[in-house]
């Protein structure tokens, strides 16, 4: 195939996506005005999905969709396609859309708490699981559903209080949410019988009540290791997640609580193949429960390439101002950026897939641009933005040199005090729950299998291209097979 037919293919496939994006899920989910109840939303759409992916199976099944080459096998399997993940879907040069819609029309359509800007991560979920912008009634529901579900078992507040204090906030949130199984509904109606074709309603529960508690896990780890173990008082039920979650930790101030309302949407979900969501979506195959499978992923997302990449952003630029000063010139940043690509990647830069700035970093330069446009570390991040992509882009094996997600956020956390940056990729974490989980209520609902792709050594591979040299298949054709 001609490189013009592919880009010819590629732009049909996006535009089909924009156009028709769940029309299947949209067209058909009427009730939703009707009905605050996300549950009983859930027990419409969800036959309906089944039916509309099982004709769809049935008729296209043995339709080739992609090719595997030697070079994406040991390449972490980029580009491959093998995953179905409905919650979102990331274009290399977009971003991300959750459930067709771009980060600027969720913040410009998603309902907003009295008095804030920004998107509540209530209607986000909503979203992400119906695929409909929620009404303002709707998510209130949601709101107060996590409100009445927030209350943390006793074992679990012990255990947190007797972690030691060197232990990592990421390792006790992960250790937390794995002993959380012990209420895991989705467990016992599994060790009770239940029929598969209820497995979602059970992975729904544990999924609201995980989400619900998270907040709360989350602050009493913060208080712990960095305001002397104070209690994390009570939830109000008359305010949204975010609001309590910044009042929990400790914060009162208004724009604080709009950037986590901001923050929990924006890191909620990117597609299926990201560590933390492909791990979790992995270890729910084996029928492992929400809390396990969610708890697995948190391992994932603690690593410096993946989610504990905004820890090391913050880290890396204070290191610059004890160098050179908080107010550098570029050619200082420039000299700044050269050393660290001497010893290791330059934080905050680089993705997997995007090809471009990703929108999760433009967003949050927006808010800075209007809540903190004269702080000096804003300052700096900026000129990084100016001086980091010329550099990467000079060296031919970086294929992105543009900001990801995590080089902004620790800066606009510090402003508002935040400044235990160890503590950073347990709010990603917070907000990833919401991605993960309603894909897993999805996964579950269409009966989604085991996974278990097929894996290779050197020397099988060898054989096999060993094999297709004998019979006389060229390099392409053997990708084909
Ligand atoms: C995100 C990341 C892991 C993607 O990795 P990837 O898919 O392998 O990206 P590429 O294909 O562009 O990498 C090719 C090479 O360029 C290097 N590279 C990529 N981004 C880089 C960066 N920001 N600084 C220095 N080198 C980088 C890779 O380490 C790799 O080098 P290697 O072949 O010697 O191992 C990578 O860009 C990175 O390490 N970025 C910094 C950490 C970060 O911000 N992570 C958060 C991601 S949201």
């Amino acid at each position: 195939m001609t490189v013009t037919a592919t880009r010819s293919i590629l732009r049909l496939i996006n535009s089909t996506l924009r156009t028709n994006h769940f029309v299947g899920l949209q067209s058909k989910c009427y009730a939703s005005t009707q009905t605050t109840d996300l549950k009983e939303i859930l027990r419409e759409l969800i036959p309906k999905e089944q039916k509309r992916i099982a004709a769809f199976k049935a008729e296209h099944k043995d339709t080739v969709i992609g090719q595997v080459t030697l070079d994406m096998v040991y390449g972490g399997m980029r580009d491959i396609k093998g995953l179905v993940y409905e919650t979102s879907l990331l274009d290399s040069n977009e971003g991300i859309r959750f459930r067709g819609k771009t980060i600027q029309e969720c913040q410009a359509q998603l309902p907003k708490a009295k008095g804030g800007e920004e998107p509540l991560p209530e209607g986000l979920f909503w979203l992400l699981v119906t695929s409909q912008i929620p009404t303002q009634e709707q998510v209130d529901w949601v709101t107060q559903e996590w409100n009445n579900r927030a209350d943390i078992p006793q074992h679990v507040v012990t255990m947190l209080n007797n972690f030691p204090a060197q232990l990592h906030p990421m390792s006790q949130l992960s250790a937390a949410v794995t002993v959380l199984n012990l209420g895991s509904k989705f467990a016992k109606a599994y060790s009770d019988n239940v029929p598969k074709s209820k497995y979602w309603e059970y992975a729904y529960e544990d999924s609201m009540d995980l989400i619900a508690k998270l907040p709360t896990i989350a602050a009493i780890i913060y208080r712990n290791l960095y305001r002397d173990g104070t209690a994390v008082g009570a939830i109000d039920s008359k305010k949204d997640w975010s609001w309590n979650f910044a009042t929990m930790l400790g914060y009162d101030n208004k724009s604080f609580v709009d950037l986590l309302r901001l923050y929990l949407t924006i890191h909620s979900d990117h597609e299926g193949g990201n560590v933390s969501a492909h791990t979790s979506h992995l270890v729910g195959s084996a029928l492992s429960d929400p809390y396990l499978s969610f708890a697995a992923a948190m391992n994932g997302l603690a690593g410096p390439l993946h989610g504990l990449a905004n820890q090391e952003v913050l880290i890396w630029i204070t290191k610059l101002v004890e160098k050179i000063g908080e107010t550098p010139t570029d050619e200082q940043i420039k000299q700044y950026v050269l050393d660290t690509l001497k010893t290791s990647v330059v934080p905050g830069f680089g993705h997997a897939v995007l090809r471009k700035t990703d929108p999760r970093y433009t967003c949050q330069r927006d808010f800075a641009l209007k809540h903190l446009p004269n702080d000096n570390m804003f300052k700096i991040v900026s000129q990084l933005f100016k001086v980091v992509p010329a550099i990467l882009g000079d060296i031919a094996k970086i294929k992105n040199p543009w900001p990801n997600v995590d080089a902004h956020s620790g800066v606009l956390l510090r402003y508002y005090g935040m400044k235990e940056m160890n503590f950073y990729t347990v709010l990603f974490g917070v907000s990833r729950a919401l991605g993960v989980l309603a894909q897993m209520i999805w996964s579950r609902a269409l009966g989604f299998p085991l996974e278990r792709p097929k894996s290779e050594t050197t020397d099988s591979l060898m054989a096999i291209v060993a094999a297709k040299k004998k019979t006389g298949a060229n390099v392409s054709d053997r990708t084909k097979a």
